[in-house]
């Protein structure tokens, strides 16, 4: 048998290729190895973007698509939206009963939100309760193993508390699960800074090459070379932390020309561009494919939720016998 994961994206929108790099080859690659549920996690949007949900069916198709064309395989996996199996959520009401408050309000995820997060009242229950929620989504599905980056690392921590609790009253019902970290490196944005929506410095899957051109074109390198002889510092330059990713095989020599101030940066970053648009390709040619036939993407989804709903129901009766409610 083999052993069951669960992982889980919030639709906010296109993916860029920090989430590729970050989360998506690796879901590719668990694939075989085990059973996998990847979700798509709309009631965790919900909990911030609540005051605004016209985009969400858009984001939910859009990030669909992406996971495909990045070789997610319904054949292989089960696609699943979260909002379409009412047991996350009557399993979410369940643990929150057994989930101290305090544990809540001293996730270092939610502090770090209500201080950063200006323009949105997080001041709710349902946002207090994001971890209990992500709790629910791993239990239904008994999930052993889930891969998330290290930023999850909190709530999966809160959810095995909360297992240990719930087993304590109820006996051994839910298993505790594993964190797989994922082992990126980190890509930051085309400027420099943290790779995000805001700051318009991410590279989308679903970007045209001209897009891609531009945004590479327009990265930061070192500021001190103002000729192409200047010797320059690579470390420094975000082309250069991207061709460590994109240009490996050609690493030493565009250090080396770097460095000996041997080749301009407009060249050198023509190199990256080139070698981004082949890693990108085969992937933005799936993703045209699917884009023209959105009956898949829902039959999909469709599919997905209701094989998943099967193992969540049983799940659920599981767990209201033991807590009694049958
Ligand atoms: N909180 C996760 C994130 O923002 C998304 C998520 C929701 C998730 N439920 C999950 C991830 C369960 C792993 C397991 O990335
Ligand atoms: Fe960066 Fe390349 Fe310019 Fe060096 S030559 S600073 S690595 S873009």
């Amino acid at each position: 048998m083999k052993k069951r994961i669960l992982s889980g994206m919030r639709p906010t929108g296109k993916l860029h290729i920090g989430h590729i790099l970050g989360a998506l080859d690796n879901w590719v690659r668990l694939q075989d190895e085990y059973q996998c549920f990847y979700m798509v996690a709309d009631l965790h949007a919900l909990t911030s973007e609540y005051a605004d949900t016209s985009a969400m069916p858009e984001n939910i198709k859009e990030m669909v698509i992406d996971w495909l064309a990045c070789g997610i395989d319904p054949a292989k996996s089960t696609l699943l939206v979260q909002s379409r199996i009412p047991e996350h959520s009557e399993l979410h009401l369940i643990l929150s009963m057994i989930t101290p408050v305090s544990w809540l309000e001293r996730c270092p995820t939610y502090k770090e939100q209500m201080h950063e997060i200006k323009g949105k009242d997080l001041s709710t229950y349902g946002f207090l309760g994001y971890p209990v929620l992500q709790a629910a989504d791993i239990t239904i599905y008994k999930a052993e193993v889930v891969p998330i980056g290290e930023d999850q690392l909190p709530h999966l921590e809160l959810t095995r508390e909360i297992v240990r609790r719930f087993c304590q009253f109820y006996g051994d019902v839910l298993p505790e699960p594993q964190a797989l970290l994922t082992s990126v490196p980190r890509l930051l944005g085309t400027d420099g800074r943290k790779m995000s929506k805001s700051y318009n410095n991410a590279i989308y899957i679903a970007d045209s090459p001209e897009e891609i051109k531009q945004k590479v074109m327009a990265m930061v390198t070192d500021p001190a070379r103002l000729r192409p002889t200047d010797p320059g510092h690579p470390e420094i330059c975000s082309v250069f932390s991207y061709d460590k990713i994109f240009s490996k095989e050609q690493l030493t020599e565009i250090e080396e020309k770097c460095r000996k101030g041997k080749r301009g940066c407009v060249e050198c970053k023509k190199i990256l561009l080139e070698n981004m648009q082949k890693f990108l390709a085969p992937i933005q040619a799936r993703r045209r494919q699917y884009e023209q036939d959105l009956p898949y993407i829902e039959k999909v989804l469709n599919e997905g939720t209701a094989r998943a709903q099967e193992f969540a129901r049983n799940t659920m009766q599981e767990v209201k016998k033991a807590v009694r409610l049958k």
